[in-house]
Formats: structure tokens, sequence, C-alpha cells
């Protein structure tokens, strides 16, 4: 696995790098890196309009990305974005302006990436709606609260796996419940379709929100998968180049189709290295490198808690194999600094999950993040560096 990762062989500071900052981004197999170079060198041009070849080639190459995403997630609706900040700030903007009143309420947790709390403020500053806040509890969402909240919701904003703590939230029982109450529900998978496969017809979200860098595809460019009823609610965002049908100087009209959402010129080159990205990944058993690296995360705790360590993440059956942790008395910064200086590449600072940062009493946590190319003995070089974080700073 590691050989089809050209960065995965690169020296850090005279070590062989161990990377473990895969939450943040996964790094990227030579077929994703060749696809794009090969779009580049042979097939650069403009998509959609133009008849030449070209034209022709990066159309097909741009397309089979939306094709990938409709098969694999079974969706009949997959609107291209930049990652998962576009596709939430969309829904904000392309439903949440259409279908929202004042009065109405929209849940969040506690545990959201700014992303899934950022665009529902600035919403709640152009309408009077109100937020209501899931809190978290000993790691894990206060359930009572989600059902006592639901009463006269609209819109129900969950993230699917923590990106801190790793942990996976009981997202079906929190689908069926808002669908119950008549709520629309957007699900931040940013951190789920990475670690687990995903049928967003049979999970019944109205939104599923994702990025293609943390699956090993390129950076700048993810989906937002829509169901057929609400897409027939959302009213376009962005307007410009390939969003309409005709225009007029008395007036516009608009696609009917996901383009309606993708104005302006599209990221061709990284739509097609998310292609490559799908297609290698469809030979990717996630299930088996789940189950293999929540016991490599598992372990990796268990030694960090007999070393001193506070951990916040419970690696539960379900949760990604991320952990979240503290010492007592070094900074996490400095804690990385001293890690990096031995290739090992973990995360420090808040995860932009500010929220859940105050709940658990903390200012930042260092995390590290494991992904299939992750093995035991990158958990081993791992636990040595800590080892020799503490010797330094004894
Ligand atoms: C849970 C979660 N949501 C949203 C995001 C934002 O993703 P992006 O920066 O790719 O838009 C991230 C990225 O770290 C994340 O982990």
């Amino acid at each position: 696995m590691k050989e089809d990762f050209p960065i995965l062989s690169r020296q850090v500071n005279g070590r062989n790098l161990v990377y473990l900052d895969n939450a943040a981004t996964t790094q990227k197999p030579h077929c994703v890196i060749d696809a794009m170079n090969q779009y580049y060198s042979l097939s650069n041009a403009n998509v959609h309009r133009a008849v030449h070849t070209l034209a022709g080639e990066a159309t097909e190459g741009y397309e089979k990305c939306r094709s990938l995403l409709k098969e694999r997630y079974n969706a009949s609706r997959a609107i291209i974005t930049s990652g998962t900040t576009e596709s939430i700030n969309l829904v904000a903007h392309a439903w949440g302006e259409a279908n929202l009143e004042d009065g109405d309420a929209v849940i969040l947790t506690e545990m959201e990436h700014h992303s899934d709390i950022v665009p529902w403020q600035m919403l709640a500053e152009r309408k009077s709606i109100e937020l209501r806040y899931v809190p978290v509890i000993d790691g894990n969402l206060d359930m009572d609260i989600f059902d006592a909240s639901l009463d006269g919701a609209k819109l129900v904003c969950v993230v699917h796996t923590s990106n801190v703590l790793g942990v996976r939230n009981p997202i079906e029982d929190i689908i069926t419940k808002s669908k119950l109450a008549g709520a629309k529900v957007l699900i931040d998978a940013a951190q789920a379709v990475p670690h687990e496969e995903i049928d967003f017809e049979k999970l019944g979200a109205d939104f599923l929100a994702f990025s293609a860098h943390k699956m090993c595809g390129p950076t700048g460019i993810g989906a937002l998968l829509v169901s057929e009823s609400a897409f027939e609610k959302m009213q376009p965002f962005m307007g410009g180049g390939d969003m309409i049908q005709t225009v007029s100087i008395t007036g516009s009209t608009y696609q009917v189709n996901e383009h309606k959402f993708e104005a302006g010129t599209p990221r061709i080159a990284e739509g097609v290295g998310w292609a490559a990205a799908l297609e290698w990944m469809s030979n990717i058993d996630l299930e088996k490198h789940h189950s293999r690296l929540i016991n490599i995360a598992r372990h990796v705790k268990q030694e960090l808690v007999s070393k001193g360590m506070t951990v916040y993440s419970q690696l539960g059956e379900k949760d990604a194999a991320v952990v979240s942790f503290t010492h007592p008395s070094i900074h996490p910064e400095d804690f990385a600094r001293l890690l990096d200086a031995q290739g090992i590449a973990v995360r420090t600072g808040h995860h932009c999950a500010q929220p859940l940062m105050e709940r658990l009493g903390v200012s930042g946590t260092i995390r590290a993040s494991f992904y299939i190319y992750n093995d035991e003995d990158d958990a081993t070089t791992f636990l040595n560096g800590i080892d020799r974080v503490l010797e330094a700073m004894a």
C-alpha cells in the first residue's frame, strides 16, 4: 500500500516520514497524480461547450467524477463543489435562504467543525432563525437533548464522524428522528467517507457534504449529495456561465440539473484526479482497514495513557482511528514540533472545533489520525517518538 504513495517514501528531518495527520488531509496515490498530470499534459481544455476533441476529453474526464460519485454513494444528485465547506455554505444559501423562515430552528451540535457552524451563524444574521446546539457529554452527543430539541426544527446539521474525537455519531437514529419531526438533515461526512461505505439513498439524509482530499483525492474539490425532494427546493446561489439555459438583458433561465449550482469554469483537473482516486478506492476494503486501524489506535491510546497523557478519543467499535490527547504540562505545539523533528507529522490546535475544545476544557489537543496506508510500525515509531519528547522535556 505505501508504495502507491510517493510521498510516503520521503524523509523529513533526516527520518522516514510517518504521516499521522490524515484527518487534515490524506496523501495521494500515484494514479491520482498521474491522472492530473496527464490531463494537463494532453487534454487540458474548458468543459461543456466547445466541440473540439480536447474539450470533449475534458468534459468526459470531469463528468466521469460525478458519475463515479453517484454510483459509489448511490445518489441521484451530486453537486461538485470545492469541498465540505463550500457544500455546507451552498446548503445555507441555496436551500436555507429559500426554505427557512423567521422563527424556524436549526439544530447543530457542539461537535461540529467550524464549517458546519459559521455558515448557520451567518444565516442567522440575515434571518431570525434559532440555532440550537446539542451538547457533548463524555465525548458523545447528548441524545436526550437532541430529542428534546427537535420540536419546531426545520433542519438538523450534524457531523457524521468527529475530526477531533473520531467518534461516529448515531447518524441513522438522528436521521430517522429528524424525518419523523419533519426536519431536513444535513450530514457533514468529511471524516466519514474516507472510513466507511455510505449509501446516501439508504441513509435517507437530504444533504451529505464531503471533500476529495480526505479520501486520497486532490484538494480544492468536494461534493454535495442532495435528495430529490431537497434538490427541487434549492435556488441557484452563484450566477454566471455554465449554470444558465438562456440569458437576455431582461432576465435569465437556469439549468435544471446540478450545473445550476456550479457557475463558472469548474475544477476540471481536480475532477479528473478525484475520478482516479474513486476508481482506486473502489478496490480498497474500507471495513477491513477500519478494524485494523481501530486496533492500532486503541493500542496507541493505551500506551499514551500509561505515559501520563489524557486521551479524549473513546475509540468505540465504529469510531475512526483518531487519537486526540494532551500532556499535563507540555504545550501541544511544542509536542508536535519535537515529533516533527523526528519525521512524525501530527496535528495540533483546536482542529476548527472551538466549541468542542471549550466543552473538553482545553485550548487544543495533539491529534494522531491513522489512514489505510498506516501500519503498526508507524504506531511504534510514533510511540517511540513520544518517549523521546518526554525525555527531552523531562
Ligand atoms: C468534520 C469536518 N468537516 C468539515 C471539514 C472542512 O473540510 P474542507 O476544509 O475540505 O472544506 C473538515 C476538515 O477538516 C472536517 O474534518
